[in-house]
């Protein structure tokens, strides 16, 4: 009786049966041959990546939330702490010290140093080839994690849903592909707790990334456009042209943007708009198709992931009753707005025209003579590629946190209030932000009409909107987030 070796069975089953295995399996897989070492890199694969929790061993990679797999937070977050002071404190070129202390502090050292380790794998091996269907990001608590590693995530994965980078030690340039390139516009989920270097320059970011919904990015009526609007139904929508997929969330028209070979202009010429039930097996089958024809080869140890198989003053007055503001505001408002080239200091009073926040830098914005003029062109791509019009804005963010961003001010609460607000964002944490005023809560407020009153913080001392329904400043027990009553 002829038996079926394994290698017979068709690409698509071999997927189904590697949706049982976990990250540290598909990494063994990887390693086995060369064709599935490339159908390990399927995107359905790697909806959602968790690398802090896989270097540590535990391999969950369902959706977020689960309150099933989450860690005990409180000793698992006290861990992470701990184990990212001592990797900063560490010395690599120190004598060796074999006491018991050393001994503990070397095991958390070398934990960070593998979630290092595990993200750079990740980032040269795994999102250039699975970036686009990666939904789910979460790197908090990372001490390994630097704000370049986290600028090259966000270019590989312009489709993210959720993204957590709580305490981490960010700065604003993790952000600017968001800027440059418009690519958030499927954000629901954004946490960015502790991270205390950013600044009104991430919100910028941000909110460029998330799209226009007051600017129109194309006229309905243009003759050139008229006819290829495509119609579709709320779900999910896939663009496929030969060379690129791009998922638009929940946009429900959709356009594919041509070069003409030697021409300025574009045409609007709509390829390949699938409605499936079930994504995934035909981006998988995209996938694939693209990587024929390139010489497969299994990776090398350690598998795709690199995972062992096992100065003038401020332009208003404000109060200076909190000490910790007092501390800092002035020197930080003249470096912030001295770069800026404003000395405003972003209060929705005391600016009221648009200047201070069109000195920032923008989206690169390239009106062409087709009508279709966009304010998110990204580069002129190169003649014969094609480029997609993300006509799917629509500023889907339901969660932000900013708790202890203290450096933010009402100049960045005002990019977020930009185009068209934050229509469906359901919870605000604004605790610790302690430059913030009642004005430019006011303006934000404004524009979120499904702001959820129980999940909205900020300081007590602030007389706020919503101030009797409110929730107050989360960061008065915290302890290791700015707040401006700590040690009260
Ligand atoms: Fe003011 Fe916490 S920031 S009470």
């Amino acid at each position: 009786r002829a038996s079926t070796h394994i290698s017979a069975l068709p690409q698509e089953v071999m997927v189904r049966l590697f949706r049982y295995l976990g990250p540290e399996d598909l990494c063994r897989c990887s390693q086995v041959c060369h064709t599935w070492a490339e159908l390990v890199k399927t995107g359905s694969l790697w909806r959602h990546l968790y690398p802090v929790r896989w270097a540590r061993g535990d391999y969950y990679r369902g959706p977020p939330g689960d309150p099933d797999q989450d860690p005990d937070a409180e000793d698992w977050v006290q861990n992470l702490q701990e184990e990212g002071r001592a990797y900063q404190e560490w010395d690599e070129d120190a004598d060796i010290d074999e006491s018991e202390e050393a001994c503990e502090d070397s095991l958390a050292i070398s934990a960070v140093r593998k979630e290092k380790k595990l993200l750079n794998g990740m980032i040269q091996n795994l999102l250039p080839a699975v970036g686009s269907s990666v939904r789910t990001l979460s790197l908090a608590y990372s001490a390994a994690v630097s704000s370049k590693m986290v600028r090259q995530i966000l270019s590989l994965c312009p489709n993210l849903i959720h993204l957590d980078l709580t305490q981490t030690d960010v700065t604003d340039s993790a952000f600017e592909s968001w800027a440059e390139l418009g690519v958030c516009r499927t954000l629901e989920h954004l946490d960015l707790s502790g991270c205390e270097k950013l600044t009104d320059y991430t919100l910028q970011s941000l909110s460029l990334g998330l799209g226009d919904l007051t600017t129109p990015r194309f006229s309905k009526n243009s003759p050139e456009c008229k006819n290829k609007l495509l119609k579709t139904p709320p779900s999910a929508i896939k663009l496929l042209d030969k060379h690129s997929s791009y998922s638009l969330g929940r946009a429900r028209t959709a356009l594919v943007f041509k070069w003409r070979p030697g021409g300025r202009s574009m045409s609007c010429s709509p390829v390949w708009v699938l409605d499936p039930v079930e994504l995934a097996d035909i981006e998988d089958a995209a996938n694939w198709t693209r990587r024929e024809g390139v010489a497969g080869h299994s990776e090398g140890r350690g598998g795709i992931l690199g995972m062992q198989a096992g100065g003038k003053s401020c332009c208003c007055r404000r109060s200076t009753r909190r000490s910790f503001r007092t501390d800092i505001s002035s020197t930080y408002l003249q470096q912030l707005y001295g770069t800026l080239g404003e000395m405003q200091c972003g209060h929705s009073a005391c600016c009221a025209s648009d200047t201070a926040l069109r000195t920032l830098k923008g989206a690169q914005c390239e009106p062409q003579a087709t009508g279709c003029s966009s304010e998110f062109w990204t580069k002129c791509p190169s003649e014969g590629e094609s480029r997609t019009d993300q006509t799917g804005a629509c500023r889907a963010l339901r969660f932000l946190s900013l708790s202890g961003c203290y450096q933010i001010t009402d100049m960045g609460l005002r990019c977020l209030s930009k185009g068209g607000g934050l229509p469906l964002l359901e919870h605000l944490n604004l605790s610790g932000c302690l430059f913030i005023t009642e004005v430019g809560l006011h303006e934000l407020v404004s524009v979120c009409p499904s702001l959820n009153d129980e999940h909205f913080y900020y300081c007590d001392n602030i007389n706020g909107p919503h101030a009797d329904r409110a929730s107050g400043c989360q960061n008065l027990q915290c302890g290791f987030r700015v707040c401006c009553r700590s040690g009260e």
